[in-house]
Parts: C-alpha cells; structure tokens; sequence
C-alpha cells in the first residue's frame, strides 16, 4: 500500500516541476490537514471549535471558530516549509506573502489559493466538512514584489489543485494534470495511504445536487433542468442528494456519477462559490476525473478573474449531465 509520499516520488512524471517542491507542498498540506482532523474529530467534546469566532469575514459571512483555526493551519504549515511565496485565503482580504528563508535553497515561487474551511454550516452538527486547495506558479519574476496578477490566473494554470473530506474519514484526493488520486487517512499512524487511484466520474447518471430551497430564486433554465432531473423518463428520475457542503457533494458525485449545481439566483445575482478558492480547483479535479465544470455556459478554468473573492455560478459532473444543462440555459435565456 504507497503512501502519499511513496506515490508522488513513483510517479515523477506526473509533475513538471521539482518533486521535491512537491513534497514540501503536501508536507504542508498534510499537517495542517491533519490539525483540522484532530479539531474536527473532538468537535463534539470541546466548546473551543464550535459555533462562531463572533467575526463577520470578507465574504460577508459569520465566520465559525473552525474557519479560523484552520486558516492559521494552513498559513503557519506553508510559512515553516519554504516553499510557496504567497496565499490567497477565503477568510482573508488580502493576499498573504510570505518572505523566503536566506538559507533556503530552494526558490519560493509557488503561490496558493485556498478555502480552509468549506462547508462551515456542517461543523456544529457533524457533518462531512473541507479543504479546497488550488496552486499555481507565479508570474512575476522572483526577485519582484508579488501582484495580484500572481493570484487572478486562469483556473488551467493551476499545477496542483485538491481537497481533504473530514467525513467518516480522513481522505486528500489531488490531480496534477494527470488523473485523481485519493488517500485516506490512517489516524493510528498518521499516514495518508492511496486507497482511489484514477478516481473517474462513472457511466451512470444517478445524482443531482442544488438547494432546491432556493427553486423560487432560479432562472428558467435551471427550474427546467430541475424538472428534467424529475422526470420519469429513459434513466430518470435522478436522486437528490444535497448537504451543503461543495467539497462532500463533490466527492460523492464524483463516485456515484452526479452533478451538482449551485447557479446564480436572484438574491445572489453572481452566484455564491467562490471562483478562485472553490470553482477553479474543483473544475480542474472535474476535468481531470473525465468531467465537466462550467458556469452554465463557459468553461470555469478559461475564465479570468478579475478580483480575489470573485463569485461565479457554478456547475460540474459527468459530460453529459453538464452539456444537458447548458442547453436548458441555452434554450431559456
Ligand atoms: P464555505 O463554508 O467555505 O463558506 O462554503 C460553503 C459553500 C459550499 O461548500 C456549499 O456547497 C454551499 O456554500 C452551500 O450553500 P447553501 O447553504 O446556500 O446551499
Ligand atoms: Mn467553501
Ligand atoms: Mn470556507
């Protein structure tokens, strides 16, 4: 059974960069991610990571304790290994940078675009929670103060992008252009084990996922996709099966063939997810598992972003389920 570790260094080819960079960057995602294990795991027991820090975060959201002590993970883990030269965080305003070591000999150039905490409404009631993680390389030159062009790439630049599932357990899936790769977490040893190789989004089309609480706010097109779900026809109805939190969603649908959905509604006129922290990395995990990802109309990782917490309508799942929106969308607009 590899490891994460055993598994990167097997497969050199699957990266086109330094392999030891991109060991540093997933020793920093695994202890961060391996924090957030523990915090969620005592959840239950401890007052300390539930409900909310009281803080109001740049999203405009109530930020919960969680939120926070998984960004100070993340920020602190990626600091200590050297290795990235700036990050870009849901739960801060402002891009981060982060000054290389003198003695380093390695070339700080990696920038990092995370969700630390996705699906915050879950933690208090023990439901499957996240980490969204997206890097790319930077644009500017080294020895140049970092911009924000360093940040708004398009979602095909990104040269790592994965997520973590705390759920009934522990599992990092990632891709680096070449397939899905999924480890679960022995707690005991603290090791990550490949347990999905090439994770595909199957032949059947089984799921579909939106808050249909919102159906009044939806345009035309969506209302009629939702029907089309409903309809007792050929391989239809499809289930419904929606908790709330993208990166658990995802992760289902991805397995059992579904696609989820989170559109533009009237009260939310761009949409909820955010481009760069959510939509890009899980575009690319789509594509990459042999499916689709787009806002209704445009590939997600062809869009340039214009700003840091950019909001986008957001769709992704099997080929077909996806094109079969986009023509409702298509018809009704
Ligand atoms: P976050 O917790 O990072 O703010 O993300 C929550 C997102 C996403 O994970 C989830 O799919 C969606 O918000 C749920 O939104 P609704 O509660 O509006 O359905
Ligand atoms: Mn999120
Ligand atoms: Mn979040």
């Amino acid at each position: 059974m590899y490891t994460l570790g055993e598994f990167v260094i097997n497969n050199i080819d699957h990266f086109s960069y330094s392999i030891e960079e991109l060991l540093r960057l997933f020793s920093s995602i695994k202890l961060a991610s391996k924090a957030i294990h523990k915090e969620v795991n005592k959840a239950g027991l401890t007052k300390k990571i539930m409900g909310s820090s009281g803080i109001t975060n740049i999203q405009g959201e109530n930020q919960q304790k969680l939120d926070d002590f998984a960004h100070r993970a993340f920020i602190q883990s990626f600091k200590s290994r050297n290795v990235v030269c700036g990050i870009a965080s849901e739960e801060s305003k402002d891009f981060i940078v982060i000054k290389g070591k003198k003695e380093n000999p390695i070339r700080n150039q990696y920038i990092v675009l995370i969700d630390p905490l996705d699906g915050s409404s879950n933690i208090d009631v023990n439901v499957s929670i996240g980490t969204i993680f997206s890097v790319y390389m930077r644009k500017s030159p080294i020895k140049m103060n970092l911009t924000i062009e360093d940040f708004l790439q398009k979602g095909k630049k990104q040269i790592l992008a994965g997520y973590i599932i705390y759920g009934s357990s522990t599992i990092l899936v990632y891709s680096t252009g070449n397939g899905v790769h999924g480890f679960t977490l022995d707690p005991s040893f603290g090791t990550f084990y490949l347990s999905h190789p090439n994770l595909c989004f199957p032949k059947t089309e089984k799921i579909y996922s939106i808050n249909e609480g919102n159906y009044a706010k939806f345009s035309e097109g969506i209302r009629k996709f939702i029907k089309y779900c409903q309809e007792k026809k050929e391989n239809r109805p499809y289930t419904a099966r929606y908790i709330g939190s993208l990166v658990g969603d995802f992760h289902r649908n991805m397995i059992q063939g579904g696609i989820y959905i989170y559109p533009k509604t009237a009260s939310s006129p761009e949409g909820k997810l955010r481009l760069l922290y959510e939509c890009n990395p899980m575009a690319f995990l789509a594509e990459q598992a042999g499916g689709k990802a787009s806002d209704g109309k445009n590939r997600i990782l062809d869009i340039v972003p214009k700003k840091l917490h950019q909001r986008i309508p957001f769709v992704c799942g099997p080929i077909g389920m996806v094109s079969k929106l986009e023509e409702f969308m298509e018809n009704c607009e």
